[in-house]
């Protein structure tokens, strides 16, 4: 029989906003509160996320969409995007994200795949774990150690061939 290569992903699950830290719970909201900001009326999902940076201040984004739907762009990434054109300077020290349908409840948040590679990729650049808070059922939070444990066996620069 071959032998098998397993993966894992493992998150702390909170029960609540209430246990959070006062740092974690300002990006928490951020992230809630940066829904506000979404250009979404093609899919009508509002995606706002926040970056926690080392200043204590809190950097935000959302989804953008356009009527060419592929010009659109996911609230994480013009979160980090963001970040990385005004604040070059900053490292980031948490994440969160947060969606709700337009005029509905915050339900689950789950980064699609081309935001998980760039989120890696920051992190990965920053040489330091980003935590990374998102929706869990029933009011719950995940937090996750690092933006790349949502990403296992991933794509980096280091599978690149290194160029002399
Ligand atoms: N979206 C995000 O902003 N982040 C994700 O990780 C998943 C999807 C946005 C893209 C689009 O504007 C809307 O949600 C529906 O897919």
């Amino acid at each position: 029989m071959a032998d098998t290569l397993t993966l894992t992903i493992t998150a702390d699950i909170l029960a609540s906003e209430a246990d959070l830290t006062p740092a974690e719970t300002a990006t928490w909201q951020a992230a809630q509160a940066a829904t506000a900001t979404s250009h979404s009326p093609y899919s009508h999902f509002q995606v706002g996320a926040a970056l926690l940076l080392d200043d204590g201040t809190v950097f935000g984004g959302s989804n953008q969409e356009n009527a060419a739907y592929p010009s659109g762009l996911c609230a994480e990434r013009t979160a980090l995007f963001g970040l990385a054109v005004s604040q070059p300077q900053r490292r980031i020290v948490g994440m969160a994200v947060a969606a709700r349908p337009t005029g509905g409840d915050f339900g689950p948040a789950n980064p699609c795949g081309a935001c998980r590679q760039v989120m890696a990729e920051y992190e990965q650049r920053q040489e330091q774990p980003i935590p990374l808070l998102l929706p869990g059922p029933d009011g719950s939070i995940y937090r996750f150690p690092s933006l790349s444990a949502l990403l296992p066996f991933g794509f980096s620069a280091d599978d690149l061939p290194k160029l002399k």
